[in-house]
């Protein structure tokens, strides 16, 4: 599916994306850079995190606890892009790169 992310500078740009991928895996392979990811994707560092409007959020399925615990101090809508696997479902997703704090 076509996925678009907006960057930290509020630049948006629009991948497909592969089936099967995590968001974080999908993201960094078509060469966007903002997302550090630096556990390689197995939900230990926060640096993969996105944010996702109302509307974005309620076509993913929740977080579970283990993701949730990362995400305790954040907002609501913020989510590990490397815990959110793509499927055919997420045509048109919007996701914003949240801002890494480190
Ligand atoms: Fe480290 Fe997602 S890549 S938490």
């Amino acid at each position: 599916p076509e996925i678009t992310f907006v960057t930290t500078a509020g630049e948006e740009i629009t991948k497909e994306i592969p089936v099967g991928l995590s968001l974080m895996r999908g993201a960094v392979e078509a060469g966007i850079n903002d997302i550090l990811a630096e556990c390689g994707g197995v939900a230990s560092c926060g640096t993969c995190k996105i944010i996702l409007d109302e509307a974005n959020a309620g076509r993913i399925p929740p977080a579970d606890a283990f993701e949730g615990s990362m995400l305790e101090d954040d907002p609501e809508g913020w989510r590990l892009s490397c815990q959110i696997i793509v499927d055919d479902t997420l045509e048109g997703l919007v996701v914003r790169l949240a801002p890494t704090e480190y």
